[in-house]
């Protein structure tokens, strides 16, 4: 099992380009699966979950070609609808598979899908979706078999803005009868994006980024080109890393709207933040509590950024609250910080972050992606040698994440097992 060590205390300075989204680059990938002809896609980043999902791909009958940020795929006329289960496991995304296989082949058999360990992940939204489509579904042995015909329209109403039932719906959609309507659809610019990239390549997808997305049904779809968004989160992350270590980062290829939320509470922890066109520049200061940062659909404060918010929060001076109102059963991270040196204590939903002077180097282990980032940086602002464990989460999400900090000055390596000295 490989590790990282982490040698505390150095400021983080520099200039980094910010990679593709990975929540743009999973949909998209299978939403490829919706033309037989040739789809090139850049920016494309190098991470354990888009490996997991190209291994789908493939044992699907695409062909892939990979280059630097570069991928082809050829998906020409796929040979199954069965996803292996051993694949399904490793990945939740590989859900919205369902989708474009049911408007490709109208049948896909898929296994109850794994992924980070955040809390039940339940996909009643996706299936509820598919089945005012017209889909048939049964359930056997931890098992989905959805079948139909012909897909039809529909007007589907989400009882919450689910990202991926969005994207699931709005790709099953695309070779419907007629017209559907997804209201209280989600509103991430992850969506927007897989909207771009459908219309790109002639589907018809109007209203993503807003509560109410149309899609109106047409017969195929052409080979594209496209370049994704880049990942907000990763940004965010990089946001925190120079806040947390009180260093200075210029970070390229930002949206720096996709951002606001993050930059507004980050702004509230005392980090100085500003904007030039697609260019962030991040200074950090003395960390001050913020009375509350409360997750929640975008364009609200993003799940994804809790973990990273609170490592930072631990530092600060004074008392933070953090409200986790999207998963159940992510303060996993909790017990980890605690072990170097945090003060927190879990009230249901809401966490109370005592922020601390100091934070100690600690042996920890990475419970997910997000919670996994955070230990980093909260590693790299500990004093002495923090070791964590189990990072195959944080690679799912994060391109060589020890590579980037260590080009910003962190002093960071990664080991294989068995550990040894930093
Ligand atoms: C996506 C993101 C993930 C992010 C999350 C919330 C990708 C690949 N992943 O995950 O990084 O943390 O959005 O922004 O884009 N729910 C149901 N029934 C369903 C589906 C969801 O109850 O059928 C609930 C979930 O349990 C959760 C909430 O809805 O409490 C949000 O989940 P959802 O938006 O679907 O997240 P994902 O698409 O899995």
């Amino acid at each position: 099992m490989e590790k990282f060590l982490i040698s505390g205390g150095s400021s983080l300075s520099g200039k980094i380009r910010v990679k593709g989204a990975k929540n743009s680059i999973l949909p998209i990938l299978a939403a490829s699966l919706l033309t037989s002809e040739k789809v090139e896609l850049k920016d494309v980043p190098d991470i354990s979950d888009v490996k997991v999902m190209l291994n789908i791909l493939e044992c699907l009958g695409v062909k892939v070609t990979r280059g630097k940020g570069i991928l082809i795929l050829e998906p020409g006329s796929l040979y199954t609808s069965e996803i292996p289960e051993s694949l399904m496991c490793e990945m939740r995304s590989s859900i919205f598979l369902m989708g474009p296989l049911l408007g490709r082949l109208g049948k896909v058999k898929v296994s109850y899908p794994g992924g980070c360990d955040i809390g039940p992940r339940p996909i009643d939204l996706h299936l509820k979706g598919l089945i005012s489509m017209g889909v048939k579904i049964q359930e056997e042995n931890g098992c989905v078999r959805a079948e139909v015909k012909s897909l039809k329209g529909s007007d589907i109403h989400l009882d919450f803005p689910s990202v991926g039932a969005t994207e699931n719906i709005m790709m099953a959609a695309i070779y419907a009868q007629g017209t559907t309507q997804i209201h209280n659809a989600a509103k991430e610019p992850e969506i927007i994006d897989l909207q771009n990239f459908l219309n790109k390549m002639g589907a018809k997808v109007k209203g993503a980024g807003t509560d109410t997305i149309k899609i109106e049904g047409v017969k195929n779809l052409k080979d594209v080109s496209y370049t994704l968004i880049p990942d907000r989160i990763a940004a965010g992350t990089l946001i925190i890393a120079a806040a947390i270590t009180r260093g200075e980062l210029m970070l390229e290829n930002v949206i720096p709207e996709h951002l606001e939320a993050v930059i507004a509470k980050l702004r509230e922890a005392g980090a100085e933040i500003w904007e030039e066109a697609d260019v962030l520049h991040v200074k950090g200061g003395t960390i001050k509590s913020i009375q509350s940062v409360r997750t929640l659909p975008y364009p609200g404060f993003p799940t994804d950024m809790q973990a990273q918010t609170m490592a930072l929060l631990t530092l600060a001076q004074g008392t933070s609250v953090i409200t986790e109102n999207v998963f159940d059963g992510r303060f996993s991270l909790v017990n980890e910080l605690k072990k170097l040196g945090a003060v927190i204590t879990v009230q249901g939903r809401s966490a109370v972050i005592q922020g601390v002077e100091k934070l100690h180097g600690a042996v920890v282990k990475a419970p997910d992606l997000r919670a996994g980032a955070a230990l980093v940086l909260a590693g790299l602002a500990a004093e002495g040698h923090t070791i964590i464990e189990e990072i195959h989460h944080i690679d799912r999400g994060y391109e060589s994440f020890e590579e980037t900090l260590k080009k910003l000055g962190a002093n960071i390596k990664r080991v294989g097992a068995p550990a040894v000295n930093v």
